[in-house]
């Protein structure tokens, strides 16, 4: 369905016609819309929900490029915020038949995509949300709101990785992939899903020095490398502390295992089940590591995105 182009309101094609575009990592084409790169389907969700959604002060709206470890997050947090409603070691947890994707919904992706109404009413408060929007093209009213927003980021090289593997297992159903060389040179240039990726790093990160307490900045390496410290912090910013007792009674691992890439990539919803839409859900289980770039990389590659990322968050207190 990521492929299609077809469908599109008039006003979509319209606006499509004066934008700047490139080739499409998935569809055909990609789409320069307020400074990031999306598909046509894509753009269509992000109008309309940048029209129409209203935050509440209570929402708590994850935030990533994609392939930054979305999912995990995703996991982290719903299993997080709702540790008393569904207990950790509970047979019945949402988690365990769920994928993540379709417990805390994206905004542009899945509820305002294709012209849908969004059903809120089936929401708990607070409401888990998710975006890769860039922090300028959020809905005004998240900007206004005193929601909480979560980003997380991942080493450029390794969320390029994942994200040709991604994009070509979509486009793979069309025996057409995007060589290894020409999706480098299209994500040096900033084309890449809802890029340029430092673009929309930095900008979180500033809102994230700016406003502490409504923004937070994790890195999926730091997550990986101490989790139950990242996770404490995650509980902290949301204002869902754990107690003594939840910390010496295990909660704090409780939560990881459950979230972990081994749990959740074995369990069969994420093993054999499909969108509606037919891609599969073990598209966002690869191999959930720190570092795989490097099985990919030639020297010229390592140097030529070495220089851009120098380049790039020169100054800004960011380095990978
Ligand atoms: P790899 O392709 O490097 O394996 P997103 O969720 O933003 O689409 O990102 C997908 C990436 O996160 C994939 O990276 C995927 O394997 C990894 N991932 C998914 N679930 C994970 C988990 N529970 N723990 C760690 N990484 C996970």
């Amino acid at each position: 369905k990521y492929l299609q182009d077809d469908g599109l309101s008039e006003e979509c094609k319209k606006l499509l016609s004066i934008l700047p575009k490139e080739k499409g990592l998935v569809g055909s084409h990609s789409y320069n819309y307020q400074g990031f790169w999306v598909s046509p389907r894509i753009i269509q969700g992000v109008i309309a929900c940048q029209k129409q959604f209203q935050a509440q002060d209570s929402d708590i709206i994850l935030v990533t490029t994609p392939k930054s470890g979305t999912t995990w997050l995703k996991a982290l947090v719903f299993a997080l915020v709702n540790r008393i409603r569904f207990p950790l070691s509970g047979q019945n947890h949402p988690l365990l038949v769920k994928n993540p994707h379709a417990l805390v919904p994206f905004l542009e992706l899945k509820l305002y995509v294709d012209g849908q109404v969004p059903d809120f009413l089936s929401f708990t408060t607070p409401r888990l949300l998710a975006t890769h929007l860039p922090y300028a093209s959020l809905p005004k009213s998240v900007q206004n709101s005193e929601s909480k927003l979560i980003y997380l980021c991942r080493n450029p090289r390794d969320t390029f990785i994942s994200m040709w593997h991604f994009t070509n297992n979509l486009r793979s159903h069309y025996k057409d992939t995007n060589s290894i060389e020409e999706m480098f040179d299209l994500f040096c240039k900033g084309v890449s899903l809802f890029g340029p990726f430092w673009d929309h790093v930095l900008d979180y990160w500033k809102k994230s020095l700016e406003k502490p307490t409504r923004v937070l900045f994790l890195m999926y390496e730091e997550i990986k490398e101490k989790p139950e410290i990242q996770l404490k912090c995650l509980a902290e910013f949301l204002e869902y502390p754990f107690s003594e007792e939840e910390e010496t009674s295990g909660v704090v691992n409780e939560i990881l295992k459950l979230c972990s890439f081994e749990n959740l990539s074995n369990l069969e919803v994420n093993k054999n089940e499909k969108w509606p839409t037919g891609e599969d859900h073990k598209l966002f289980f690869r191999r959930g590591e720190v570092g795989d770039w490097k099985n990919y990389f030639t020297t010229e590659m390592m140097e030529k995105l070495d220089n851009i990322i120098e380049q790039k968050f020169l100054g800004s207190g960011l380095s990978f």
